[in-house]
Formats: C-alpha cells, sequence, structure tokens
C-alpha cells in the first residue's frame, strides 16, 4: 500500500448532499410486504432510508438494543419496527414501543441517529451533518421539456467517489481505454483547456480535434462538449453536435466509503428518433472498458500529490484535487470556511493557464 496518510478528509463529505438510491429502488425494496425500506451505505455509515405517508426518513440502521440491522424490519404506522425483539422508532427515531416490557417507561437514550433526507430528481438524497448550506447540485435538464430523460441503471465501482469523477472527465484516456468507442488510438493528443472555477463550480469546454469528432450512441460529429464538475462528486455532459443534436450525461458519484461509490446516472437528449436502449447500451460499453483500469487504481482514494505525476493535460484534475484539498483543510477549521472554500472565486489568468507547471 502507497498510501501512508488520508490526503482528504472523508469527514469533509459528511456536509455534502449525497443520492442514497433512486425513490424506484427504494420502492422495489418492498418484495417482502414489508414496507419501502432499504439499506444504503454512506461514508462509512450504515443506514436504513424508509417511505412513510410524511416522506421518505433516514435513520442509522443500528437498533440500540441489541444491534440488529433495522432495515430488517418494516414499515408500520410511519415507524420502523425492529426485526429482533420488536421495538418501534418513529420517524425521529425515537423509540415509541417495547412490545416486552409495555408498562416500563422507555429509556431516553434508547434512540438512533436521524439524518436529513430530500427527494428530489427521484432520487433519495442523504445529509449525515448539518452546518453547512450547500444545495444538492443544480440538473437543468431534468426539467427541460425538450429533452428526453432516461435513467442509467445505477451501478457500485470499487473506488472512491472522487476517483470515479475524474475518470468521467478525463480525456486523455479516451484513445487508450475506449478506441473506438470515445477515441482513436492514431490520435492520443489532447488539449489543454481554459477552465472557469466559481460558486462550487469547475466548468471548461473541449472542441475535439478533426479526428475525433463522434459522440457516442449515434456517431454524431461533435462541434463541442461542456463540462461542468459541481464539487465535490458531480458532473454534467452536455455534448452539441454538428446536426444541432445535444446528448447530456448528468452523473453523480456517492462515497459509500473512502473506497466504494454508488454512481447515478441521467442520459438527457433533444433527438428522440433514436431507442432509449441504443444509449444505455453504449453507456454500458463505455464503463465495461473503464471499470478494470479504474478498479486498478490503488489507493482507492486519492493521494498525496507526490504519489502520482501529472502532466499540463492533467490540468483539470489538479485543479479539481486542489480543490478537494482546500475544502478538506477548509473542513477542519469549521463549517464557515468550509462555505467559504466551496463557494470560492477564482480567476485563471492567461499565464496560470499557460504555466507548464501546474502539479
Ligand atoms: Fe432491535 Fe432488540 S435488537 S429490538
Ligand atoms: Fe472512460
Amino acid at each position: 500500500m502507497i498510501q501512508t496518510e488520508q490526503f482528504l478528509k472523508e469527514e469533509t463529505w459528511r456536509y455534502f448532499w449525497h443520492p442514497v438510491c433512486t425513490l424506484k429502488e427504494l420502492r422495489d425494496a418492498n418484495t417482502d410486504g414489508r414496507g419501502n425500506r432499504k439499506f444504503v451505505q454512506l461514508l462509512g455509515e450504515e443506514l436504513v432510508v424508509a417511505e412513510t405517508s410524511n416522506g421518505v426518513i433516514a435513520l442509522n440502521d443500528r437498533c440500540p438494543h441489541r444491534s440488529a440491522s433495522l432495515s430488517l424490519g418494516w414499515v408500520e404506522d410511519d415507524c420502523i419496527r425492529c426485526a429482533y425483539h420488536g421495538w418501534k422508532y418513529n420517524s425521529d427515531g425515537q423509540c415509541v414501543e417495547i412490545p416486552a416490557a409495555p408498562d416500563l417507561p422507555i429509556p431516553p437514550n434508547a434512540l438512533t441517529k436521524k439524518y436529513d433526507v430530500q427527494v428530489m430528481y427521484n432520487l433519495v438524497w442523504v445529509r449525515l451533518e448539518q452546518g453547512v448550506d450547500i444545495p444538492i447540485p443544480d440538473f437543468p435538464d431534468y426539467d427541460d421539456p425538450e429533452m428526453k430523460l432516461v435513467y442509467y441503471p445505477t451501478y457500485e465501482w470499487k473506488t472512491s467517489a472522487a476517483r470515479r469523477l475524474e475518470n468521467f472527465v478525463d480525456l486523455q484516456h479516451f484513445a487508450w481505454v475506449h478506441d473506438g468507442t470515445l477515441g482513436d488510438r492514431n490520435f492520443p493528443e489532447y488539449p489543454v483547456p481554459q477552465v472557469d472555477q466559481s460558486q462550487g463550480q469547475l466548468r471548461w469546454l473541449y472542441r475535439p480535434y478533426e479526428n475525433t469528432r463522434t459522440e457516442g450512441a449515434n456517431q454524431n460529429v461533435v462541434e463541442r462538449s461542456e463540462y461542468v464538475i459541481t464539487m465535490p462528486f458531480n458532473v454534467q455532459l452536455s455534448i452539441y453536435s454538428t446536426n444541432s443534436n445535444r446528448t447530456g450525461l448528468w452523473m453523480i458519484s456517492s462515497p459509500m466509503d473512502s473506497g466504494n461509490c454508488r454512481n447515478f446516472t441521467y442520459i438527457s437528449r433533444n433527438h428522440f428518433d433514436d431507442e432509449d436502449q441504443v444509449h444505455i447500451d453504449f453507456d454500458t460499453k463505455v464503463y465495461q472498458e473503464d471499470l478494470p483500469v479504474i478498479e486498478s487504481q490503488k489507493p482507492r482514494e486519492i493521494p498525496n500529490p507526490t504519489q502520482e505525476i501529472s502532466i499540463p493535460q492533467d490540468k483539470v484534475l489538479i485543479f479539481y484535487r486542489r480543490w478537494l484539498k482546500e475544502m478538506s483543510n477548509a473542513s477542519e477549521k469549521g463549517h464557515e470556511e468550509l462555505q467559504v472554500a466551496w463557494s470560492k472565486e477564482r480567476c485563471e489568468t492567461k499565464a496560470a493557464n499557460n504555466d507548464k507547471n501546474v502539479n
């Protein structure tokens, strides 16, 4: 193992909203008639999410009586009933019933931690820690009537959320990992883009060279691709083709723990003359090409910069890592510092953009 210390403090991401499952996954978990409840993992925490008549709730999955998993239980009267001895917990995580001793006062510490939950874009989002006001990433295509949406099935990779995101925005690997799908091994060069950074977002534009200009499932000729990373783990890619077609990919990687992630993706497009499945199949092919390489990266977390070598073409990833590190350092100082580090305006001068020593 190369890494000796944690470069990024994982606790930093507890202040952000992360998707843990889709609403459909939560409802599909009700195969045994025990209600819509599902076991999920976020940043090393084990949670049960459940749908009650008052909305979706998220509680720590451990029953404080004898530590059984609450997600093995069921939803009853908008509460969760533990499967082991039947203790019942309300949506605040407070135990409200102990069937073996109905006349006994309920011990005040018979409660399990409750977490903030929101449902947005048909995803269930959880925030483990309060104190910083950073919204769920924007997804403009979701409400755009000109765009057709397809949800790509959720998948888990054995890597960190940051490594997964880096792979998504890394263009140099197209010619090698995706020769014939996204790139061409005969044309391995890639330009260094101008990168804008503000309000939690990293943005850049990519105009492919003449010979690498085909796009995705339809093999349209690409005019430009716009990338927007919303820190820390969301990316929106918009691919504009010369025939006015636009295809979007909105991907968010959710950190299950420091070395595993769940990934949520929407494909959007303004052209409806092809089947959804064509796009799903194409992305599956691309991800299968990526998977063995990405899961081979060691360590799974982003390491200290001295442990990997960067070139100017790695600029986007260098900027991304720097920003992650700034947030990580800020979160150790306090909530306000983390808020400022996330939203900070950064101006990239031309000189800095051409700086070969970007590392
Ligand atoms: Fe949950 Fe006993 S372990 S009720
Ligand atoms: Fe790839």
